[in-house]
């Protein structure tokens, strides 16, 4: 087999659609079998099955809400059924939303930490054991790439829990890191940082203004004048996952245009 990650199983959470969805076309065009996760299993469902109309067998759908711990053990489970193990982790399912600091209700506050931080500390927990021992197994590298944001670096007046969650994330990514080195486990552990990306995270912004409006109006807050596409990140991600990176854990690819060089 060939490809960038040839010979690898990964799991993507939240790939149903937008940066998740790539990401796990990317990986499964550069040879590895991946898992699609989502609480929108028919949306699972369909993303696995187009991949498989182009690579036989490369895929399978889950669905899985990533807030529970049991449906993290069960998915993990049922990866080591169907794929025999695990070497690429991509912590991918999030929500945006929110608001100011005094305007954040602790029920939001509380949904927006469970759903973009609190599961990525499950899947990291859940994901290492059967990771550490495939890496052994198989001799191949091991990869968690935690799915930040910009907003995990750059903070906005409007976006208090989202920019709390997504540093946390950043922050977790950097003692997973260490904490796999320490162990031995030949598992690096790193975070992605995109800006806005076309994907329906941004729905309700396109709902307000038209497509063209609401993606010029995001894009004049970039430097490279534009957003991003889905496949920008999946090719961040693609490098994070794969042995090119073998000496990069703890670190934080940012993926914004240039917005954080300003
Ligand atoms: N698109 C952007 O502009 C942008 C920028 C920075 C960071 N991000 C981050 O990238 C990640 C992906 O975002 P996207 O733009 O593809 O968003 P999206 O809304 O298009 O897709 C998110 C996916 O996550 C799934 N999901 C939501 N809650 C879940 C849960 N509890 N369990 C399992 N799946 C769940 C959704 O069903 C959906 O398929 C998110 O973590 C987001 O915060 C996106």
């Amino acid at each position: 087999m060939t490809g960038r990650v040839a010979g690898k199983i990964a799991l993507v959470t939240g790939g149903a659609q937008g940066l998740g969805e790539a990401a796990a076309r990317m990986l499964a065009r550069e040879g590895a079998k991946v898992a699609v996760s989502d609480v929108n299993a028919k949306g699972a469902e369909k993303v696995a099955a187009s991949i498989n109309q182009f690579h036989p067998g490369a895929a399978i759908a889950l669905a899985h809400d990533v807030t529970r711990e049991d449906e993290w053990q069960a998915v993990i489970a049922e990866i080591e059924r169907a794929f025999g193990g695990l070497h690429i982790l991509i912590n991918n399912a999030g929500i945006g939303g929110g608001s100011d600091v005094e305007s954040t209700s602790l029920e939001v506050w509380r949904r927006i930490h469970l759903v973009d931080l609190e599961s990525v500390f499950l899947g990291c927990k859940s994901a290492i054991p059967l990771m550490a021992s495939t890496v052994k197994k198989t001799g191949l590298g091991g990869s968690i790439v935690n799915i930040s944001s910009i907003a995990g670096i750059i903070a906005g007046h409007n976006m208090a829990a989202y920019n709390s969650a997504k540093a946390g994330v950043r922050h977790l990514s950097k003692s997973v890191a260490l904490h796999c080195a320490k162990r031995g486990y030949n598992i690096r552990s790193n975070s992605v940082h995109p800006v806005f990306i076309a994907t329906p995270i941004l729905d309700n912004l396109v709902e307000r203004f038209g497509k063209e409006e609401a993606y010029a109006k995001l894009g004049r807050q970039v430097p490279l004048g534009k957003i991003g596409e889905p496949d920008d990140i999946a090719y961040a991600v693609l490098y994070l996952a794969s042995d090119e990176s073998k000496f990069v854990t703890g670190a934080e690819l940012k993926v914004d245009g240039g917005i954080s060089a300003m």
